[in-house]
């Protein structure tokens, strides 16, 4: 049998061989929507909110429908497999791909993406679990060395990893990093742990380039054409692969119009937002009693709905919260200020540009996979506002710009040393020149970019320096304010990790100012992780929206004015400093997961907001509980909805364990006066530890306590 079937034929795709059944495979990041094969504005994916946001929802049933939704898009877009989910733990919140897993508690993980993997193989895709183990920070990532103790590795970071094999996932993906000495592809860990004890059938794939050697232990090495996989069992492997291309090959998923799509998204998006504070019960506020509305803040008019690096994917449109707010106030006023820049780096410009004279293209970024070109881009850039404009190029590879006739820019630019290949694409080396232009002034732009494989064309456009008084002004006039601050991708993306956890510029200026001018004021939170709030006391209103998806904008209006409730509670954690974090930085490619157990709510940490933390719309009362089941009514005066918690507990444990841990949770509903009784599904691992090599279940009772989150518990019940 060839080996060369266990290499990818490219980026993409599996290599065929009709005559052992095994068709063209196509494969597709990622958590946020279907990429595809291409890489741009041209082949646009729904948008999906961020893993992250899906996890806030606590939802079951929600994720397995988005996650049907994803099926549908990735056989419209022609891919079988999808790389997602992503069930690494947020085991800090550095983490520069935060945002792109679930949660920092294992089982909520776990159950979240168990949900994730039925949706996408009921409609005949496969999932892809992703990226096991212990792949939580990016810094060093294709080389770290994560030195993780025996119980920390199975009670946290491989547990989301067997709790969802009950979902029978076709395939799972081995990390970059190494685990206590070993690269992950080759680790001991994929034979003794994923096949032998957990049974485990379906691929393992390689992270794309994760492959070091002949005798790796994944079945499959993307991407390819080239990669060293050369192992003595070849047949098993492609016994693998060709299983997959069975399951896959089965059925068509079913079919969303772009109407459901675009209902589920903005639904999805509203369940996953946290209403973290809601002093004097500011919201909900009813539409009819706002004249006029100011929308304040970098991510106003330009929401960020997903994440960077490989999950990013080009939406076919996006509602900013402005756009959500106008659609919904159709007879207010509602105006927008950005008040200050968030952004260092220059950004993409927003152009319609020509490709090598022959391709229109809407946009200036260009990615391809494979191997380099040289290309040139023409376009127009037209100031709306006076001042200094700066026009550039980022990218790896040979730039010259020509502004009106005249060469501004001829520079190679290269990624340094020690950079993470990612960056090329994540946070690519950048050059701008700048030029003084009046309002309205057109300058005439040709960009040749010689041997790239992705670059950009990039406008930063002045900054008024009164931008922050004018938003003050506008706050001061308006009956609501709505700020949208967040982070950039700048600092949070793949390929690194975030170095601070304060919103980047001077947001927090601007939040301190606007609240001041005006305290009936909003703030909404557009990041994908946490960020510190020196500013909490002084707002009155905090949504956490996550990266909400394209629908994100919708959603916004729709919570602040009441026709849904803010659905999510917390997944994680959001510390109330940087003191006591865990650290993302190895020392001499070592990074020791010293904190052990202690990760999130299970440790130290202090909290602004606790795990499992989120408002509703209505008021509960916890009546009674018994084992698991648990009664409560709705005592507000609408319907509601309510995240019921047990963590289970064991005072006087011989064990040393955290003081207490999510061990169930369930959705409820009930309209305003109505009464409900669950029965809340608890983990299969929910009372083991591990002791001696062996999961172990000390005897005696343990305590489970059901509430609100892990610092607000109602009622307690005993279990043996
Ligand atoms: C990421 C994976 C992703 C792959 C393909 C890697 O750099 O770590 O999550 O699926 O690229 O884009």
């Amino acid at each position: 049998m060839d080996a060369r079937l266990l290499t990818g034929a490219d980026f993409w795709s599996l290599r065929e061989a009709p005559e052992i059944g095994l068709r063209r495979i196509v494969v597709s990041d990622g958590p946020a929507g279907v990429r595809g094969e291409t890489w741009d504005e041209r082949s646009p994916s729904a948008n999906v909110p961020a893993p992250t946001a899906l996890a806030a929802s606590w939802d079951v049933a929600r994720v397995e429908r988005v996650a049907r939704l994803l099926a549908f898009e990735c056989r419209r877009k022609g891919v079988d497999v999808l790389l997602a989910p992503t069930v690494n733990l947020h085991r800090t919140p550095y983490g520069g791909r935060h945002f792109e897993c679930f949660s920092e508690d294992p089982y909520l993980t776990g159950a979240i993406g168990a949900a994730f993997v039925r949706g996408l193989q009921e409609e005949g895709v496969a999932a892809t679990v992703k990226h096991f183990v212990a792949n939580d920070s990016e810094t060093e990532r294709f080389t770290l060395d994560a030195i993780v103790d025996e119980r920390t590795l199975r009670e946290l970071y491989a547990l989301p990893f067997e709790l969802i094999l009950a979902a029978d996932p076709w395939a799972v993906m081995a990390a970059y990093n190494r685990v206590n000495g070993t690269t992950m592809t080759d680790s001991p860990l994929i034979q003794s742990l994923l096949r032998e004890e957990w049974g485990y059938d379906g691929v393992v794939m390689s992270d794309w380039g994760a492959t070091r050697s002949a005798d790796a232990a994944v079945d499959l090495a993307m991407p390819g054409p080239d990669s060293p996989l050369d192992p003595p069992d070849v047949e098993v492997r492609v016994a693998r692969l060709v299983a997959l291309a069975e399951r896959v090959s089965a059925k068509d998923a079913t079919a969303w119009s772009d109407a459901e799509i675009a209902a589920e998204l903005r639904a999805a998006a509203a369940d996953g937002f946290v209403l973290a504070r809601n002093h004097g019960s500011l919201l909900p506020l009813t539409g009819s009693s706002l004249r006029k509305v100011a929308v304040i803040g970098p991510n106003g008019a330009d929401a960020r709905t997903l994440g960077g690096g490989s999950a990013t994917v080009y939406p076919p449109y996006t509602v900013s919260p402005l756009e959500g707010l106008r659609a919904a106030l159709p007879h207010a006023e509602v105006a927008f200020a950005p008040g200050v820049k968030a952004h260092t780096r220059l950004p993409v410009a927003k152009v319609t540009a020509m490709l090598d004279g022959t391709e229109q293209r809407e946009t200036g970024e260009f990615i391809w996979f494979g191997d380099p070109r040289t290309v040139e881009v023409r376009t127009t850039i037209t100031a709306e506002a006076a001042g200094e404009h700066v026009i550039g190029a980022s990218g790896v590879g040979r730039f010259t710009l020509t502004l009106d006739g005249t060469v501004v820019l001829e520079e190679e630019l290269t990624l340094g040393p020690d950079a993470d290949p990612g960056e090329q694409l994540f946070a690519p080396p950048q050059r701008g020149v700048p030029i003084t232009v009046e309002a309205g002034q057109t300058v005439d732009v040709v960009l040749r970019a010689e041997g790239v494989t992705a670059f950009q064309l990039n406008h930063d456009p002045p900054f008024p320096d009164t931008g922050l008084e004018d938003a003050v002004a506008l706050a001061r006039e308006a009956d609501l304010v709505v700020i949208v601050v967040g982070t950039t991708p700048e600092v949070e993306s793949e390929g690194f990790d975030r170095s601070s956890l304060a919103l980047p510029g001077a947001q927090d200026e601007l939040i301190r100012r606007v609240t001041d001018a005006n305290p009936k004021t909003v703030v909404v939170v557009n990041a994908g992780a946490p960020v510190l709030m020196p500013w909490i006391k002084q707002a009155p209103a905090v949504l956490l929206t996550w990266f909400g998806g394209q629908e994100a904008g919708n959603a916004i209006a729709d919570v602040i004015l009441g026709a849904v409730e803010p659905g999510g509670r917390l997944p994680t954690t959001w510390p109330a400093s940087e003191d006591g974090l865990p650290s993302v930085q190895p020392v001499d490619g070592v990074l020791t997961y010293s904190e052990g157990l202690k990760v999130g709510y299970r440790g130290d940490v202090v909290p602004l907001f606790p795990f499992g933390h989120g408002l509703g719309y209505s008021e509960w009362r916890y009546l009674a509980m018994d084992g698991a089941r648990v009664r409560l009514a709705n005592t507000g005066t609408r319907g509601g909805r309510e995240v019921v918690q047990i963590y289970a507990s064991k005072p006087d444990s011989a064990v040393e364990r955290p003081a207490r841990w999510l061990v169930g949770f369930a959705v409820v509903e009930a309209a305003a006066g109505e009464e409900v009784i669950v029965d809340v599904p608890l983990s299969p691992r929910a009372f083991d530890h591990w002791a001696d090599g062996a999961w172990q279940r000390e005897p005696g009772e343990f305590v489970l306590e059901a509430g609100r989150s892990v610092a607000d518990l109602k009622l307690s019940s005993s279990w043996s």
